[in-house]
């Protein structure tokens, strides 16, 4: 298993680069998040979370039934104008749960792991969430970006805890 980096970590807020090779180095780093993203629970791992500031994300809204969904330079390409709202959390962000409001479709194109491109058309529910949600740490965001700032304000104390010795009870 691979160690999940925990807010404050410098590797969360960076870009992640595209990925170009499509090797079995590849294929074995998709298999560890996988791993990793099942035994820590989580419904969706990006590669800036373990450290590694590339174009990968993994995905499971199945709780491990179904083989993951593997997001390689994936982009969002449509978004509903139907905005919803729901309580997400984050393995970087242990102990933290807040209402977040997102486009309730979306609309994503990537490549799998073998450098094969497919799309996602107007996915909705826990799908969508999951997809913006892994696709922003990609992008250097967290969850905690969207909240109001009277959330944030409620969350700052936590937030520091998190960022200082990795736990909000620290
Ligand atoms: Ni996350």
């Amino acid at each position: 298993m691979m160690s999940v980096r925990i807010y404050g970590d410098p590797v969360l807020r960076k870009t992640a680069s595209q990925v170009e090779v499509f090797d079995e180095k590849l294929g074995k780093f998709v298999d560890e998040m996988t791993e990793t993203m099942l035994e820590a629970d989580g419904v969706g791992l990006a590669a800036n979370q373990v450290g590694m500031a590339r174009q990968v994300a993994v995905i499971d809204t199945t709780g491990g039934e179904q083989p993951p969904l593997v997001l390689i330079n994936p982009v969002i390409t449509a978004k509903s104008e139907e905005i919803v709202e729901s309580d997400e959390g984050c393995l970087s962000l242990p102990g933290i749960t807040l209402p977040v409001k997102r486009p309730a479709q979306v609309s994503v194109e990537a490549v799998d792991q073998y450098g094969k491109p497919f799309s996602i058309r107007d996915a909705s529910g826990l799908l969508a969430r999951a997809l913006q949600h892994e696709i922003d740490h990609l992008n250097g965001i967290l969850f905690v970006d969207h909240v109001s700032a009277l959330q944030r304000t409620m969350v700052s104390g936590k937030l520091k805890k998190l960022a200082k010795t990795g736990s909000v009870n620290g």
